[in-house]
């Protein structure tokens, strides 16, 4: 029995999606009685971080996976519950004059029909979110009994749950208000720090900077630990009010400002007041429950700092976290209490994430590199772990690719940049030459799983942190030597890699030992910050030659970069993704109407740089952009002048960077995500 779980908006990509973010993460899981066949979050595929669209194209990639179509699925779940939809359903009728009022079901089954062709209204079923959540985490944790809580921003009115699990079952014991949210909390204060949302993790970097103590007893008026577990927030115009009393609206950072003393004092009591309401709620009910071991979920549990505290109170013997704590993971633990509905057992199987693309065989590899030929000097490596381990030895910074892409936020090995763990430098180098990301975050550690207790203090009973979700405290006497993965407050956010789940990855961590001592690799995500976590070999190529990266390691294939010719630029093939548009209008200019042209994203600025305005000329030549025809093509056909193409051609590889738009060679057929 195939059951698919997904999440997302009912907008699809060639759709405008308004400025809303309140869902976000769409995702795709498909799930049958043998475990997960195929998860993916619609980021990878249509390349917008965050993607709140409609997931079409992960829908068709975990199809594709199973080598099924769509009328072969027997249940599809979205993330959602009837209540709520049914709202969703009436609002957009209401809406739109002259639409017909159909329910959420109907309306579901409409957008598959418009999408895929098939009626699959009989098979449409919905799942409370924070339900979602929490059978995410409690199915994947292998535990019988457990208690489960999530924790978000909000879905189905709520900001969080408290249940039991126990052979097999989940029973609710309490759900909280989505005005007592304290994802929502954390991402409001955050504005202070000239963040906002889908920033939330990078306050947890800034935090051990500063000392709580400062801003402790201004937090402390802002909640209040109740009895039983409970908790309230102070209505945010009150605290609002409360931060420019204290004089903290006048000193907030706008964004792209440094940072000052305060800011972090600031982001330190934030992160504080969480893991003191957090530990308030997680005593109590452990003491109620007597459950001994806890599974946690929703977005607030990606606060891998949190995280870290829970472990190190001691109060659970065990503390699993759903990797993808987040709204993409309610795709998967709907899919899994559908299944359970009809019978069948959910089976976390496998126990990794590597459940998305594939990045291609030699062959696929081989042809991909083959087409970047005037670009890229590749060869096909015997030990590609061997020589990857030396050049990372040397002190190169490589981009690593290698077979299925993992589901969730984290680089687990398969999608990776990786360098050496120990000069300090390389967080500087690696900021400069891909992420451009603030430069008091740090980087996360690889190691090998059997010798992490070597470098981690790691709490009794837990030796394995394969999702890189915890924060541990490094040993002392490694913390001068592991330089660019240890973070001012002597912590890390370990990831353990063992050779069951990633032999490869496991086997490069320990040829880099063999040289130097530390089987254990800096790990960051292999994008730059325009991006989500690279997917296919074609992202994985793009990636690369729009970094200041070393090398890349593509399956068994080891890349280099060549000095470019100027005129091989233009044999590459603009093209547009679904996402973005060209728009020309008119708007009111100093001396009157200007015609204005621009590329712009269906999707929000939450999301992407919504619009780029471009000049005339450029947008002449993106109208003709098919992903077939090259620069020097397109530039032809336009009659445009000499002079004025090396100036596009510059002004095209800028927005490739940037990734508003497309290049490949035009010997390509456009890419699989195009
Ligand atoms: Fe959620």
């Amino acid at each position: 029995m195939f059951v698919l779980g997904w999440n997302g908006s009912l907008k699809r990509d060639f759709e405008d999606n308004g400025p809303g973010y309140e869902l976000h993460d769409g995702a795709a899981v498909l799930v049958d009685e043998q475990g997960i066949v195929a998860a993916i979050e619609e980021e990878r595929l249509n390349r917008v971080k965050h993607s709140n669209f409609f997931p079409t194209a992960a829908i068709r990639f975990c199809l594709g996976e199973a080598g099924i179509g769509l009328g072969d699925v027997d249940r599809i779940v979205l993330n959602t519950s009837q209540q709520t939809m049914e709202m969703v359903a009436a609002g957009r009728a209401m809406a739109s004059p002259g639409a017909a009022m159909l329910p959420a079901a109907a309306l579901l089954a409409a957008l598959f029909q418009d999408t895929y062709g098939v009626d699959v209204q009989a098979k449409i079923r919905f799942c409370n979110h924070h339900l979602a959540h929490a059978a995410s985490a409690y199915f994947a944790s292998g535990q019988e009994r457990s208690l489960v809580v999530t924790l978000d921003g909000d879905g189905d009115g709520l900001c969080g749950m408290v249940l039991v699990g126990e052979n097999g079952r989940l029973r609710k014991l309490k759900d909280f208000h989505e005005s007592k949210s304290l994802g929502n909390w954390y991402t409001a204060m955050i504005k202070v720090l000239g963040y906002g949302r889908f920033d939330e993790y990078k306050v947890m970097g800034l935090a051990p900077y500063g000392d709580p103590k400062v801003y402790g007893s201004l937090f402390k008026t802002f909640y209040r630990l109740l009895p039983n577990g409970d908790y309230e927030l102070a209505p945010l115009a009150r605290q609002f009010f409360l931060l420019s009393t204290e004089g903290l609206i006048e000193k907030a950072r706008k964004k792209g400002e440094p940072f000052t003393q305060a800011h972090k004092d600031f982001a330190a009591a934030l992160q504080a007041a969480l893991e003191d309401v957090v530990l308030h709620l997680l005593r109590h009910y452990r003491q109620e429950t007597g459950q001994a071991k806890l599974c946690l979920a929703g977005g607030v549990a990606h606060n891998c700092s949190m995280n870290g505290q829970i472990l190190y109170s001691n109060l659970f013997e065990e503390v699993f976290v759903q990797p993808a704590a987040h709204d993409a993971g309610t795709s998967l633990g709907a899919a899994w209490l559908v299944l359970q509905e009809e019978g069948k057992k959910p089976r976390y199987s496998p126990t990794h994430l590597y459940l998305g693309t594939d990045v291609g065989d030699a062959a696929e590899i081989g042809a991909e590199l083959a087409a970047w030929g005037e670009f890229v000097a590749f060869e096909k490596v015997e030990d590609v772990e061997e020589r990857a381990a030396r050049l990372l030895a040397d002190g190169a910074v490589l981009g690593w690719a290698q077979g299925r892409s993992e589901f969730g936020p984290r680089a687990l090995g398969n999608r990776s940049i990786l360098a050496d763990p120990r000069p300090a430098d390389n967080k500087q180098l690696i900021n400069q030459m891909v992420k451009k990301r603030e430069g008091y975050r740090p980087f996360a550690p690889s190691v090998q799983e059997e010798r992490a207790g070597e470098f981690f203090a790691t709490p009794p009973r837990h030796s394995r942190f394969p999702y890189m979700i915890f924060v541990l405290k490094v040993r002392p006497e490694h913390r001068q030597v592991l330089g660019a993965i240890t973070h001012v407050d002597g912590t890390a956010r370990v990831h353990t890699v063992s050779r069951e789940d990633n032999p490869r990855y496991w086997k490069l961590l320990g040829e880099f030992g063999r040289l130097t001592g530390i089987p254990m690799l800096l790990n960051t995500s292999f994008n730059n910050n325009a991006e989500p976590i690279v997917d296919s070999a074609a992202d994985a190529v793009t990636c690369f030659l729009t970094t200041g990266l070393h090398y890349l390691v593509l399956g068994d294939y080891l890349v280099g970069k060549r000095e470019v010719a100027p005129a091989a630029w233009r044999t590459l093939a603009p093209a547009l993704r679904q996402t973005r548009k060209l728009v020309r209008r008119e708007e009111a200019g100093a001396r009157g109407p200007e015609l204005k042209f621009a590329l712009e994203s269906t999707a929000s600025d939450h999301f992407c740089e919504a619009r780029v305005d471009v000049p005339e000329d450029l947008f002449q030549l993106l109208l003709s952009a098919d992903g077939r025809t090259s620069l020097a093509g397109l530039f032809d056909a336009l009659g445009t002048g000499e002079a004025r193409r090396q100036a596009l051609t510059d002004q095209v590889v800028d927005l490739w960077g940037r990734r508003v738009l497309v290049l490949r060679p035009a010997a390509c057929a456009p890419g699989p995500h195009l």
